[in-house]
């Protein structure tokens, strides 16, 4: 299926990421979209958190404003997963990162799907094969990784599950293709993908070379950004994706590839248990 012949995409979770997505393939892609959640306040706060990206979009003047109240009534907001499906090519889920979940809602997925139509995760850590076991048609699942925020990060990571077909991965790919994004392919269906496998223990050790350097934290970031070229140094960075966030995908990480620098640095956790959880709470490595 090429990117334009997608005409209707489910979203499934309507938190951080969901939101964004479903954004994404309105304002950019053109798509229909069903945005769906569990309950109506979560729907509610979706909508809301898209009604304001939009209005960032205008302020900035990158986006006029009939354009944004267009977009806004391309997004159907629900809690009916057989309404959300009704007549989708693409179904991109966005839910919390628990397999238990997620098993039983591809399961329930799998009762409406029309035939043919492409269920792509956006999960960061769970294997996209064990996802495709729980429907009738492994070969139309498939990951589909966003970063955060989908309104602004251009990459999107595309998974193979062991079962996955040539054109379940042409689909994906051709729809992120009509969303404006950079994709790459992971044709193994591997711990962490491409960018999380890399960046988190790189990350981890960065944060350790603090303690065992005897550095500042603004030491380290200037280090990384004189030294070796990065646009924003690892302890902001960390800052930046979320404390929580980072211990989280690290210990999802660790558990898998079992290798030190895979977990989390006590310093981090420290952190974390306290509160400070980088941009998002006022307070991380700095204050905000
Ligand atoms: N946060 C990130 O930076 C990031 C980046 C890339 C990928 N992801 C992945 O995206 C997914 C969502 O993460 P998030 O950060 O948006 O979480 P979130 O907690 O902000 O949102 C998850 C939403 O899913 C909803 N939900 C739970 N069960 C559901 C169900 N059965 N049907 C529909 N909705 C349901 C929840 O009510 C919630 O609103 C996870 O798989 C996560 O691994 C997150």
């Amino acid at each position: 299926m090429s990117g334009s012949q997608i005409r209707k995409v489910a979203v499934l979770g309507a938190g951080l990421m969901g939101h964004g997505i479903a954004q994404v393939c309105a304002q950019t892609a053109g798509y229909d979209v069903a945005l769906l959640d569990v309950k109506q306040e979560f729907v509610d706060r979706g909508m809301s958190m898209i009604k304001d990206s939009l209005a960032r979009f205008v302020s900035k003047g990158a986006l006029d404003k009939q354009k944004a109240d267009a977009i806004l009534t391309k997004i159907h907001p629900t809690t009916d997963l057989e309404v959300a499906l009704e007549g989708v090519q693409l179904v991109i889920e966005a839910a919390t990162e628990d397999p238990k979940l997620k098993l039983g809602l591809y399961r329930r997925v799998a009762e409406y799907l029309p035939p043919g139509a492409v269920l792509a995760s956006n999960t960061s850590s769970i294997s996209i094969t064990l996802l495709g076991s729980a429907t009738k048609n492994p070969e139309n699942v498939a990951g589909m990784h966003f970063f955060n925020p989908p309104q602004l990060m251009p990459l999107i990571e595309i998974i193979r599950g062991a079962r996955t077909s040539d054109s379940t991965v042409e689909t994906v790919r051709a729809a992120a293709k009509q969303m404006g994004k950079e994709t790459v392919l992971c044709k193994k269906d591997s711990p962490g993908f491409i960018v999380n496998r890399i960046l988190i223990p790189l990350l981890n050790d960065c944060i350790r070379v603090i303690d065992e350097a005897g550095i500042t934290v603004e030491d380290l970031d200037t280090a990384l950004r004189y030294g070796a070229g990065w646009p924003m140094g690892p302890a902001a960075l960390v800052d930046l994706i979320g404390l929580d966030i980072h211990v989280h995908a690290s210990e999802a990480l660790h558990e898998k590839l079992a290798e030190p620098r895979m977990a989390p640095p006590a310093r981090l956790v420290r952190m974390a248990n306290a509160g400070k959880l980088g941009r998002k709470s006022g307070e991380g490595f700095y204050r905000y």
